[in-house]
């Protein structure tokens, strides 16, 4: 949520920050703010709008300087207006700062500074911290060569919550500040300059070598020079860290949003999940990161996947991926709830996390909470060097790229890959024959084929969303794993088209989601397993005899009666090892393009970022 990025250099700083900062759009993009300083005077410009709109407002607007901070909001305290806008500037008009985070004793330390005379322009937690940095710098020594970087230091040793700061000081024209705690910050290391950000796209056009705070450090960059430090004034030697992306990963090319980009990058994206990851003899898989021994995860009895969003939807498919071809029973919690929820697991319990960002705050306190516990921890995770990447005791990174659309597609799939590459390797490791191991590998790598065939549906599936555009409500229904996928194609069509949804198991309908049918809610039923396909048609009689249109999602080898189903949409065949990667694809195309028929803004839908860091 908020996404930041400082600049300090030799080069103009608000071309380079407004740059960063639409790169960082996907994190809020309610309102959007930039501050400049030049020659001892601070230049300020907010928006309440998107970054595009504040790009309009600054070009000509002399907000020249080689030392800028800028911020884009995702709302937590106070509406979306300009005064709540970062940057925020301390009321002697000295500090300037960009948060991304929540303070959550906030309200203490207004009051306090209320009393010696600060005055408050706004109604954010973030202008507190900021006019408490001003109050810590009036008091240190004026003559101190590290002035503003103690005042922030003090500053935050009184603060609870979570932030990721930049901050300047008008005395300071030489030094930009940042801080972390429980919200992400890295530096950036480019050639006669330093850049804060929120994550690396918003630096990676700029320069690769990166360094990753960890909660509770400090950094002044200042006359060409990175210093670190952590909050009791300990120095620290920067780990400069080379990132592998390339920029045109995350740019749009041809493609009108990304989230379209996104859902055609997928078999490129499963290329790169599989890449170096199977043995030799092809019958099994092998993950390099795990730091855990064959022998430890044979003594594991239990599995528990925690995650947020999309990523928990994943986790479900996961359950039915690993208990039916490892057997290894699984429990799926949201990070959410599990954190506080004190759940009792057993001794031989391996906690994996799965998060795209790295960053999820929830999913964090649940790696951090199991860890804490003395479980071994495990992380799915898309982003190098993200903090769950850091903190899990070993995991799998997706290496699906960038992914900036909102509404999270490529990354889903790869989660899937990866986890349908889990149940094979931890399977093998069990009862899971040669045999079937190498059937089971050449279908995994079959997968990316068979996504590009199934995105080629594109067309027809475009046609079936201008049935259904007009639409209020729709339920996504499947039985076993394909009930997570209804899951996911309810969330995709909710977040990006604001049409409500809901994913149910097929049977369950009877048990309540009934009710809603009629011919104004359509259903969209995943009828893609041979094995239980007598059961989905049963289950769409109930429908249709309710007469609400049906839209089936089937394979080629076994289509539904044309006469029973309004609309069906034919995937290949698969092993049902890729089945749920390849069921998504038809979910995404039909919430994307419904979105786009309605006119909605698919790439940042309203009220959602894609990187939650608050609670
Ligand atoms: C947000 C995003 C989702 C994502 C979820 C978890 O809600 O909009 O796309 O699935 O967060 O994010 P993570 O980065 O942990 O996978």
């Amino acid at each position: 949520m908020c996404g930041i990025v400082g600049y300090i250099g030799t080069r103009e700083a608000s071309p380079i920050l407004l740059e960063g900062l639409k790169r960082l759009e996907y994190r809020g993009y309610d309102s959007a703010g930039v501050a400049v300083l030049a020659d001892e005077a601070l230049k300020l410009k907010k928006h309440k709008g998107r970054v595009t709109d504040l790009a309009k407002n600054v070009s000509g607007n002399g907000l020249s300087g080689q030392l800028g901070i800028s911020h884009t909001r995702w709302a937590t305290h106070g509406a979306v207006t300009e005064e709540n806008a970062h940057p925020h500037v301390s009321s002697d008009g000295k500090i300037a700062m960009v948060h991304n985070g929540v303070i959550e004793n906030y309200l203490s330390i207004r009051k306090f500074l209320e009393g010696e005379g600060y005055t408050f322009y706004s109604e954010t937690d973030s202008e507190a911290l900021c006019n408490l940095i001003a109050y810590h710098y009036a008091k240190e020594d004026a003559d101190s060569d590290n002035r503003f970087l103690n005042s922030v230091r003090k500053t935050l040793s009184h603060i609870e919550g979570t932030y990721g700061i930049a901050v300047m000081c008008v005395e300071q024209p030489n030094e930009l500040v940042g801080a972390r705690k429980g919200s992400p910050l890295i530096v950036g290391i480019g050639a006669d300059e330093y850049l804060l950000a929120s994550d690396v796209s918003a630096i990676i056009s700029r320069t690769s070598n990166v360094v990753y705070l960890n909660d509770g450090e400090i950094v002044s960059l200042k006359d060409g020079e990175l210093n670190l430090i952590t909050s009791d004034e300990q120095a620290l030697t920067p780990e400069v860290k080379k990132i592998d992306w390339e920029i045109a990963e995350s740019e749009l090319g041809d493609f009108r949003n990304y989230m379209l980009k996104e859902i055609f990058d997928q078999p490129k994206a499963l290329e790169n999940a599989m890449r170096g990851r199977f043995s030799d003899d092809q019958s099994t898989a092998k993950f390099g990161g795990l730091n855990v021994s064959a022998q430890e995860l044979r003594q594991i009895d239990r599995i528990l996947l925690c995650a947020c969003g999309t990523a928990w939807h994943a986790c479900l498919v996961g359950e039915y991926l690993i208990e039916r071809f490892a057997r290894i029973p699984v429990e799926v919690e949201y990070a959410s709830e599990f954190r506080y929820r004190n759940a009792p697991l057993d001794k031989n319990t391996l906690v994996m996390v799965i998060s795209q960002s790295g960053e999820t705050i929830d999913t964090l306190a649940a790696l951090r909470e199991s860890k804490r516990k003395g479980y071994k921890t495990l992380a799915i995770n898309n982003s190098v060097g993200s903090t769950i990447a850091r903190e899990s005791d070993g995991g799998i990174y997706q290496h699906a790229g960038p992914e900036i659309g909102v509404a999270s597609t490529k990354a889903f799939t790869s989660q899937l890959h990866i986890l349908s590459m889990l149940a094979l390797y931890l399977g093998r490791l069990r009862d899971m024959s040669f045999q079937e191991g190498l059937d089971y590998v050449k279908a995994l790598k079959q997968a990316p084929a068979l996504v590009a065939e199934t995105v080629k549906l594109n067309d027809q599936i475009l046609e079936v969303s201008k049935k259904y555009k007009d639409m209020t409500d729709c339920l996504f229904l499947g039985r076993q794993d394909m009930f997570p996928i209804a899951l996911e194609g309810a969330l995709k069509l909710k977040e990006i088209s604001y049409i409500h949804a809901e994913g149910y198991p097929a049977a369950e309908m009877k048990h309540g989601p009934i009710a809603l049918i009629s011919g104004e809610c359509p259903a969209i039923v995943l009828a893609t397993q041979p094995d239980i396909h007598g059961k989905l048609v049963s289950n769409i009689q109930e429908v249709k005899a309710r007469g609400a249109p049906v839209i089936a999602v089937a394979n080629e080898s076994n289509p539904l009666p044309e006469d029973l189903v309004d609309d069906q949409i034919l995937i290949p065949n698969c092993h049902r090892a890729i089945l749920p990667v390849l069921a998504s694809i038809p979910m995404q195309l039909l919430s994307y393009h419904i979105a786009n028929l309605r006119g909605c803004d698919v790439d940042k839908p309203r009220n959602l970022a894609k990187s939650v860091t608050v609670e």
